[in-house]
């Protein structure tokens, strides 16, 4: 009887440890930034990064149009409302994260509505994505910094 309560005990103990140990496992991989190395998989692709392509190639786009001096509105280039799209990581929805989108949304909307200086506002919008993008997800940085009409490619 000894015996076998002995055995429950150093079994239990064996139990509780590889659980705190698969724990420490999962938590490390929940602290990789999923932004600097975007997954391949393509069933791993999260709404919000699915409508961040979306945009960038969207602004390729637009970069295109208006170097050719056409114009661009937003029948072609809809604003993609990726705020309330589900994240790789949630951890980027905080108050910081939506004051980004809010300013993005804004020079968004007055790329498409003020139709007097699009390349102007073109350029703010690109400024946009480099702010947020500094603080929550420099990865796709290289990309972006090739959006702006003034790069040379
Ligand atoms: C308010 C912050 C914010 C703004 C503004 C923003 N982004 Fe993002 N972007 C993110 C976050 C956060 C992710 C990670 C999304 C995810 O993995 O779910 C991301 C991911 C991306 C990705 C990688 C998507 C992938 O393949 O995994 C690209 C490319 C990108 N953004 C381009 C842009 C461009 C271009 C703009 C401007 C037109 C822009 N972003 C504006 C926060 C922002």
């Amino acid at each position: 009887m000894r015996n076998f309560i002995y055995s429950v005990f150093v079994l239990s103990l064996f139990t509780v440890l590889a659980c705190q140990d698969s724990e420490k496992v999962k938590s490390h991989s929940d602290d990789e930034e999923s932004c600097v190395n975007p997954t391949k998989d393509p069933n791993e692709v999260k709404p919000m990064a699915l409508m961040m392509r979306t945009m960038a190639n969207y602004c390729d786009s637009m970069r295109l149009d208006l170097k050719a001096g056409k114009m661009v509105d937003s029948i072609k280039y809809p604003l993609m409302p990726f705020w309330s799209a589900e994240p790789t990581d949630s951890s980027v929805l905080e108050k910081t994260y939506f004051d980004h989108a809010e300013r993005f949304k804004v020079a968004y909307r007055n790329l498409m509505s003020n139709r007097e200086n699009q390349k102007e506002n073109y350029e703010l919008v690109i400024q946009q994505c480099v702010q947020c993008h500094s603080s929550y997800c420099s990865g796709p940085l290289k990309r972006i910094r090739k959006l702006p009409l003034s790069y040379q490619n």
